[in-house]
């Protein structure tokens, strides 16, 4: 795999304000992305894991620079060879990049314009780029030939999108992404709404249109076995951070952090020994742990100590190129493993 970097996240940053709490209080922030830097290499799929609410389609969208940007910097390597600062470009600048830098939204529903035909959604942004004129027969071929590829059949193209199931939506709305030939897509949980048959064929689609237009992907899942299956680099996201990140089958294999080790054997089909027990993560008010001094997982940590309360954590090397914040990246898997088990019997 070429590991030329595609995308650089730097320190990037989205907070949302929340309502003020009593008189003269300070404004205060939900952090949803805080402070995240990585790298995705061209041609790979950089898989995001975390729960619920932990800020992944934040992070995504923030990285097409859909919110009016925080703090941070996205930088973009084109084959040009420039290095483009997205957070500094103008609105213009920007419309062109998008040609490059497409998304594919959580929800395929409310994403689609329900008063434009499917060949409509697929042409429009073809035609805003340039790529074909208006209402030209070379359009309509063009977006017959993607919606193709994306496994839709040509009497969609008149059709609307409420005449659609939700895999055929989803289908319509990778086809408007990849019809204006990007280089870098983010897809947003675009499979987590389908069920299994149909999520299979829509990832094996990615994975093919990958392949054959060299595109890179970064992959948005709570479903942890479908990221195993697709992603070559995964990052384990939690409140807002980056807690883990390495290749694919080490995250999986020897997983670093306490938080993934527990996402890992939530589902059974991952776990390596059939009768690993599953790890009880308390509840949380994300808020609070969000603003807090120490490691932000500690309280719902079974490994926690107090060193974990009071000392802030950063992404440390537990094994080369594979990184987790956490204080005791370095004990032994068995250790970690013992303290599970022991703490169950
Ligand atoms: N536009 C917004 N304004 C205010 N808060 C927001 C906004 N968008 C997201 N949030 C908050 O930011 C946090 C992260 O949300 P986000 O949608 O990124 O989570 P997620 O990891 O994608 O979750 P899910 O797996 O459920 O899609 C949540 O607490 C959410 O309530
Ligand atoms: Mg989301």
């Amino acid at each position: 795999m070429d590991e030329k970097t595609l995308i650089q996240l730097d320190g990037l940053k989205q907070y949302f304000p929340l309502a003020k709490t009593g008189l003269g209080r300070k404004r205060r922030f939900l952090r949803a992305v805080d402070g995240v830097s990585l790298q995705i290499k061209q041609g790979e799929t950089f898989g995001l894991v975390g729960e619920s609410g932990c800020g992944k389609s934040t992070l995504g969208k923030s990285i097409l620079q859909l919110y009016k940007r925080m703090g941070g910097e996205v930088w973009y390597y084109p084959e040009t060879g420039e290095r483009i600062a997205l957070s500094k470009q103008s609105k213009k600048q920007m419309r062109a990049l998008r040609k490059d830098l497409q998304i594919v939204f959580q929800d395929p529903y409310s994403s689609l314009n329900p008063r434009m035909t499917v060949g409509q959604i697929i042409g429009e942004g073809v035609t805003a780029h340039g790529l074909y004129k208006p209402h030209s027969k070379a359009l309509q071929s063009y977006v017959l030939e993607v919606m193709q590829k994306c496994g839709l059949d040509e009497y969609a193209l008149h059709r609307y999108p409420h005449e659609f199931s939700g895999g055929q939506r989803q289908r319509v709305c990778i086809a408007r992404a990849l019809a204006v030939k990007p280089k870098f897509v983010v897809c947003d949980e675009c499979v987590s709404a389908l069920d299994v048959s149909i999520q299979a064929q829509i990832i094996n689609l990615l994975s093919h249109l990958k392949e054959k237009e060299n595109l890179t992907y970064l992959f948005i899942s709570h479903d942890l076995s479908v990221v195993r299956h697709i992603a070559d680099t995964i990052a384990v996201m939690y409140l807002g951070k980056i807690v883990e990140i390495g290749k694919g089958e080490r995250v999986f294999k020897n997983p670093l952090h306490p938080y993934t080790m527990a996402l890992i054997r939530s589902v059974p089909t991952l776990a390596q020994n059939k009768n690993s027990k599953r790890i009880y993560l308390p509840p949380t008010t994300a808020l609070q742990d969000n603003e807090s001094v120490g490691c932000p997982f500690a309280k719902r940590c079974f490994m926690a100590k107090d060193v974990c309360f009071s000392k802030p954590v950063e992404l440390w090397e537990g094994e080369k190129g594979h990184y987790a914040s956490c204080h005791f990246v370095d004990m032994p898997k068995k250790q970690k493993e013992a303290q599970i088990d022991g703490e169950r019997e």
